[in-house]
């Protein structure tokens, strides 16, 4: 049965904390896509197809033609930042653009100028910024915020607006009491309880506004049962945590391959140079305490130790990560993976990835705007697990393990559109095909 899904109609407005690297990536990217200057690549909405029926009925659409996705040109951004770059100067810092390309969408950029943010520097001790709000408590804070989205909103004409967290990682924080409930939460606010990260704030805003909110850091955010809760409560998704790019992407693209092979994994070393302001921000240990949490589930998850101890039980699993300035945001990774198979013999995988992390991380950003919209048009509220395909450590209800496994978050993804669209799953069990040929015989 299809989905009742409202249309896309009007401007897609898409607030963004923390317009930096990422942020000014995605924004300008998408700005020099409009107008023909560049493509897509790396976004499964704009650039990717999904099968549909039978393999002998040869249907695979692109996805933004299967679903009614917003258009490009229906999107307008907005954002905050404890610095008050505009959007152009902080894509010039970021050094992730070349100028000529920066320069294409100039005014486009120069246009959006940060709103003040909400920060509280005992959360993330390497940044300076002053284009802070002043408000008297957290509650007031959020106050604030949910008027900035209404002026957003009504400025720039939107029907319809989505928040995608970009800001940086905040320190690591554990589970506490005051996380449980609405209403323990909404008191701890009042009462500027430290344990209220900014990143609360603006998802307790957004989901109060009925925005669907993604966090695209490791902080825990949203993912905590009364931000779930009242996201249950109002009908707004949310989803989380921590854009999967780099070396995490890799390894959930590596270690299935392994895992499906009944091959032994013994070791597995990573480490990263990075030198942009997300690498001087993890140089704190507490900063890096949250995204190490983030990167180290996911060998765990997928290679399951206590199911396979022969294979998995002996696995040592070390993530460092290294603030180095002449790499920017060229982030470099090494990964010495030691594996064992038939009767035990050893043997050495060497990955060096040279990649660019606002380059993987800005398509990221674009797809669960539109997707985060098309859930909630599509009455999709509380936490959107389908989505788990985009994060290093994916948010899911408390009973449940995280899927890790990239093939397997892809297959849950597209059945999930095929679902909503009224089409057929596919399993890949393909008897059907055997069946029918028998019978045809
Ligand atoms: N680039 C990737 O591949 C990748 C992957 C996974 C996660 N992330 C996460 O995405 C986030 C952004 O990464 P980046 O490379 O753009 O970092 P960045 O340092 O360039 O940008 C983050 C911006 O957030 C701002 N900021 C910090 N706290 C804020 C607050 N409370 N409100 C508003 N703005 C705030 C900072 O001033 C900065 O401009 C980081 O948390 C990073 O860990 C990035």
């Amino acid at each position: 049965m299809k989905y009742d899904i409202q249309p896309a109609d009007g401007k897609l407005g898409v607030l963004i904390p923390g317009l930096g690297a990422v942020a000014t990536t995605f924004i300008a990217g998408v700005e020099t896509i409009k107008k023909g200057l560049s493509q897509p690549v790396g976004s499964l909405t704009q650039m990717g197809n999904i099968r549909l029926g039978k393999r002998t009925e040869n249907r695979y659409p692109l996805i933004k033609d299967f679903v009614p996705l917003a258009n490009l040109n229906d999107i307008v951004f907005g954002g905050w930042d404890v610095y008050d770059d505009n959007v152009y100067e902080s894509a010039l810092k970021a050094k992730v653009l070349e100028t000529h390309l920066l320069d294409a969408v100039k005014s486009e950029l120069q246009a959006l100028k940060p709103m003040k943010a909400v920060f509280d520097r005992e959360f993330v001790k390497n940044l300076d910024g002053t284009n802070i709000k002043t408000e008297a408590n957290k509650m007031d804070l959020a106050k604030a915020l949910m008027k900035d989205i209404e002026d957003f909103k009504a400025t720039n004409n939107c029907s319809r607006v989505v928040m995608v967290w970009c800001a940086s990682t905040e320190k690591y924080l554990e589970h506490a009491d005051i996380y449980e409930t609405v209403a323990a939460f909404e008191a701890a606010m009042t009462a500027n309880d430290p344990r209220i990260a900014p990143s609360m704030i603006y998802a307790y805003a957004a989901i109060r506004m009925g925005v669907p909110f993604a966090n695209g850091a490791p902080n825990l955010t949203c993912d905590i049962p009364a931000l779930v809760e009242l996201a249950k409560e109002l009908q707004v998704p949310v989803a989380g945590k921590d854009f999967k790019t780099g070396q995490t992407l890799m390894k959930t693209i590596v270690a299935p391959g392994l895992a499906a092979r009944a091959l032994g994994v013994r070791g597995w070393f990573s480490s990263n140079i990075l030198g942009n302001r997300d690498g001087l921000v993890l140089d704190d240990p507490d900063n890096f305490k949250t995204k190490e949490v983030s990167k180290l589930s996911v060998l765990e998850e997928i290679l399951q130790p206590e199911i396979n101890p022969e294979l998995y039980g002996e696995l040592y699993h070390k993530v460092r990560i290294n603030y180095y300035p002449p790499h920017g945001d060229n982030k470099e990774s090494w990964d010495n993976i030691d594996i064992f198979g038939w009767l035990g013999y050893q043997m050495q995988i060497k990955i060096n990835f040279l990649c660019r992390d606002s380059i993987l991380a800005a398509p990221i950003v674009l797809d669960l705007a539109l997707f985060m919209d098309l859930a909630s048009r599509a009455g999709m509220s509380g936490i959107q697990e389908w989505l788990s395909f985009y994060f290093k450590s994916p948010q899911t209800a408390p009973e449940l393990k995280p899927e890790h496994d990239i093939f397997k978050q892809l297959i849950k993804l597209q059945n999930t559109l095929r679902h909503i669209m009224g089409e057929d799953l596919i399993t890949h069990l393909g008897l059907d095909y055997y069946q029918e040929l028998v019978e045809s015989l």
